[in-house]
Order: C-alpha cells, then structure tokens, then sequence
C-alpha cells in the first residue's frame, strides 16, 4: 500500500472536529485519512482512543546559561525526553541573547547546544536583551527571513530589560517583518522597589517573592506593552499571564479592536501562592517563578479566559532548576533571600496531561479546544502550522494516543532531570499511551524510545493566527 503505517480506528481529534479513522502515515507524514485504509507494514489498534496531534509547547527553557553557580538541569537531550514522554513533539526553546552578544553568535550557540541532542523537532524564539542599531537594522531584519520570526522581549531582569524606547524600536522591527513579539510583562522598578522594602523587615522567605510582585505589577506593564503594541499597530503575545488583573488588561485591548494575544500556563491553574509556603519555610523556592501563581480565584479566572477564547496558546514555561541543589534552587548551597532564588519551574512533561486531565475529562474544556490550545494554536502563532498541530495530510505524523486512567503523579515517573515536580501528589486522568515523532515511536506507554539527533531544527515561516495585511 506504500503505507508504513496505520493507526485504526482512531477518534482522530484537531481544533476543529473529532472523527473516527484510521491514519496512514508514510515517511514520516500523514498520507490517508478514512476508514478501511489498506494494510500497512505496521499497524496500531486505537479503537475508541482519543488521538490528537502532538503538542507544541512554544515557551520552554533549555540548557540556557544562567549567572554562575546556577544552572538549568534539562539540556535539549533531557528535555527533549521529557517533552515526547508528555505527548509534546515540537519545542520552541529560546536562543538568549547575552547583553553585548550579537543575535548571530547567540543563534549558533544554541544551535550547538542542540546539535546531535534533540528527540523532538525545535525551533527557537530570539531573546532581544540588546537592541543596538546593529541589531535592529541587520541582524534582526535577516534572522527573521531565516526563519526565527518570533523573539521576546522583557520588561523585568536586570540583565534582559528593555525600556519603553527600546520596546518600541523592537516592535517596529516585528511590524516591518511580520514577526511575533512575545512580551514578558511586570514593571521592574516597582519589582526592585518592593523587594528592597521586604528586605529592609527581614522577609527573604521564598514566599515573599509573590509580595513583590503583586498582580498590581502584571496588570500596570500589560497595560504599557498594549499601549506600546497600539502605538506601532503591531500584533503582540502576552506570556504567562496570571491572573485577573492581566486577564482585564488583555480583554480591554481586544475590545478595542487591538491584535493583542495570550499565553497561560499550568502553574497558573494548579498552584497558588500559597505553594511558595505559608510560613518563612525555604520549600516554597521550589515553585517560585515569575509572575507567581496568585490564588483560587484567579485560577478560575484563567480557566474561564482559556474557555471563552481569550487565551491564544497554552504552554509550559518550563524553566528547569534542581531544588536541592547548589546549582539551583539553593544558589552555592544557601537557602537565599528570595531575590536570589532562580525563577521558573518544571512543567515540560505535566504540560498536556495535567490539561487533558482537568480541562478535558474534567468538563471544562472541549477536546477540539486543547488540540487548540496546545498545538493548534501555538504552531499559527509561530509559524509552524500546518507542518505541525494538525492532524491532516501532508502535515507531519507527529500524534499522540492518549490513555485514560487515574492515578498519582509523583517525579520518579517523570524524564526530565530536575529533582522534583510541583504538582507532586497531584491526581491524573490522563497520560500519553504513545507518543509519535514524524511516525517514529519515542514514548510507548511505558518506555522513551531515544532518537537523538532525530529531532529537527524546523525554521519558522511567518504567524499565521490572522490574515496578513495586504
Ligand atoms: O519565572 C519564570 N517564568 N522563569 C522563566 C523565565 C521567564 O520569564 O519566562
Ligand atoms: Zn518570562
Ligand atoms: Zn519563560
Ligand atoms: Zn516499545
């Protein structure tokens, strides 16, 4: 039949439908959709399963240098791994760009760090923490044709920040080469502010860390990136967005007829601040990130706006730090004030389940909603689609079947190389019983299936969430 394979009697699921076939994949891609498909050299039974296509996670750290002694635990070989054993087969990383560094230098060192590693396809975001006109006339500008047509820009760290001017020379790059600006909101001096403030009484608890950076912080720099996006009419994405007061910022930009996108992320629908700790304990630095999860309230704020369409992308921010470890969440083996703490936690792998699980099989979410959400939505948003987040002929065969079952999540299960998860404990309805990499098995149901090296570079075309201006 020329097929190397079928999987049968899927309920094949996209955005749009759910459909029982059979899918037939040829090297690599899917080539047939129907029922009755001839037989092929391999075939899987998935009768009565759910089969969607296999997740995008567009926001995840690997192997990104941090300040010594701090150091990510998952490199693109490890967290590639624990992306495929959670269902995700394309992940956009970030190539970070060093204060001083040049764009280029910043993309081939990441394209080493990569190199020979990868199970899953990748792409990268630029990191802009250094727009000089160097920058913003040439390297940028060409980097884009290239296909790294989204960046991030920030508006905290010291070692990342923009100001507002240099914001604004950035998003005019991204308007004049149709690029994606994915903006990381929270005004930094209010930040530095409250934290010095903290300090001056003694409170360096990991808990603090949420004090000072109240959903106050979120909403006032969501509202300026709004304004600056107005101010150049371009497309904006607003990352990991927390809570209520980012949620009305966003909603009154739509309303305005503005192009302003959002992405949200586990931590936000399944840990409070409350996780950070409740006395001055140093347990909480495990889910210290930035902005913090907020409480139960908000959560159901940010399940409503995944809901109702507000939401673009569903993505992990998985920013990987050893707990117990002098290399992460304890710098030089302290229990440090907050201020030092790493921010970011792990959530590559939990991703897609914990969705599944709540969203889905808990009623609020359709199934064509978290195809949307997790894979859909992201491969438009970067210019991936629809090589990825699909399931239709020609895109690649990069699907997952899914397996309802409940149990408890604990961190020996898991495949990335940080030495605990947040949702430790945490009930799961759901877990990928396969996970196919451009039709190759690298999650079984039980056993990674390693293929280094096997996972692409994949240069992004242009967003595709909305028509482009003629
Ligand atoms: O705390 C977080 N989210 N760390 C990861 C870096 C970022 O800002 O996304
Ligand atoms: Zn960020
Ligand atoms: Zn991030
Ligand atoms: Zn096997």
């Amino acid at each position: 039949s020329g097929l190397d394979l079928v999987i049968r009697g899927a309920r094949v699921t996209t955005a749009a439908d759910v459909f029982v076939s059979d899918i037939g994949i040829a090297q690599g891609r899917i080539v047939a959709l129907g029922q009755g498909l001839p037989a092929a050299a391999r075939e899987i039974d998935a009768a009565g399963r759910v089969v969607t296509p296999g997740g995008v996670d567009a926001h995840c750290h690997l192997d990104q240098p941090m300040a010594p002694p701090v150091r990510m635990a998952d490199d693109f070989d490890t967290g590639t791994r624990a992306a495929a054993c959670g269902g995700t087969t394309t992940v956009i990383p970030f190539a970070a760009q060093v204060k001083g560094q040049s764009l280029r230098a910043a993309v081939a060192d990441y394209h080493q760090r990569a190199e020979g590693k990868a199970h899953v396809d990748y792409a990268f975001h630029l990191i802009v923490s250094d727009p000089t006109p160097q920058v913003l006339e040439h390297e940028l500008p060409a980097l884009i044709r290239e296909g790294y047509t989204s960046f991030k820009i920030y508006m905290t760290y010291d070692d990342l920040k923009l100001d507002d001017g240099q914001i604004l020379d950035v998003l005019s790059v991204a308007r004049a080469h149709g690029a994606m600006a994915m903006i990381h909101a929270e005004n930094a001096d209010c930040i530095e502010w409250l934290t010095r403030r903290l300090e001056a009484a003694g409170r360096t608890a990991p808990r603090f860390h949420a004090h000072a950076r109240p959903m106050l912080v979120e909403r006032e720099a969501t509202h300026r990136a709004i304004a600056l996006a107005e101010l150049v009419d371009v497309p904006i994405l607003i990352v990991h967005v927390s809570g209520r007061e980012a949620v009305e910022q966003i909603r009154w930009g739509r309303a305005h007829g503005l192009p302003i996108y959002a992405e949200t992320c586990p931590q936000y629908l399944f840990l409070t601040a409350a996780d950070l700790g409740i006395d001055d304990s140093y347990q909480g630095a495990r889910c210290v990130c930035s902005p913090p999860p907020r409480d139960a309230g908000n959560q159901q704020v940010i399940w409503d706006a995944l809901v109702d369409g507000l939401f673009t992308v569903f993505s992990s921010d998985h920013a990987p730090f050893n707990y117990d470890a002098a290399e992460g969440k304890k710098p030089g083996g302290q229990e440090v004030a907050f201020r030092h703490i790493p921010n970011g936690l792990a959530g590559i792998e939990t991703r897609m389940p914990l969705l599944y699980s709540e969203g889905v099989l808990g009623g609020r979410l359709t199934l064509e909603k978290f195809v949307e959400l997790t894979a859909t939505n992201p491969a438009k948003a970067y210019g991936l689609h629809p090589r990825k987040g699909s399931i239709a002929i020609g895109s690649d065969a990069d699907l997952v079947v899914w397996d309802e079952r409940e149990f408890v999540l604990s961190n020996a299960m898991l495949h990335h190389a940080v030495d605990h998860t947040p949702y430790e404990g945490h009930t799961l309805r759901a877990w990928p019983g396969l996970t196919l990499a451009r039709g190759q098995v690298v999650w079984d149901g039980t056993q990674f299936h390693p293929r280094p090296g096997q996972g692409r570079f994949l240069p992004c075309g242009m967003p595709s969430l909305r028509p482009r201006k003629p």
